[in-house]
């Protein structure tokens, strides 16, 4: 039988995602799942709730995109509301802190190498994310 000659790698599989579906396996604030990934990022979930630390990601951007509920992103000097549908990507070097009143439901794009907390260490510091 002829090889197929697909790579046996880490590629995305060919099946859909729903989102649903995945934030229901899990209930822990703060704690990003992976749940694919394309080129040098990973996408992951993430539920949010209560205040986050103040971090940066020295040369990562870092894409949030809110599907259930509100989300703050606190930079210094402005805040930036996100409702569900909407999006921001917080370039590299800029200092963030999320900020959510109510759970909120975040789907994140982020290099592999990203690590949640940025710069800073601490008990909310997620350094192998689970897949899901
Ligand atoms: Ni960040």
């Amino acid at each position: 039988m002829r090889k197929s000659g697909r790579r046996k790698s880490n590629r995305p599989k060919l099946d859909k995602i729903d989102l649903s579906k995945k934030f229901a396996l899990f209930k822990d604030y703060w704690s990003p799942k992976i749940v694919s990934e394309l080129n040098d990022s990973y996408v992951k979930l993430v539920k949010l709730k209560g205040e986050f630390v103040w971090h940066r990601h020295k040369k990562e951007d870092e894409l949030f995109l809110v599907t259930k509920g509100r989300l703050t992103i606190k930079l210094r000097g402005r805040d930036v509301e996100l409702a569900k549908g909407q999006l921001l990507v917080v370039p590299g070097g800029v200092e963030h802190k999320p900020t959510a009143t109510r759970e909120a439901h975040v789907v994140l794009i982020e290099r592999k190498t990203t690590r949640n907390t940025g710069q800073i260490r601490s008990e909310r510091t997620v350094p192998h994310p689970a897949r899901i």
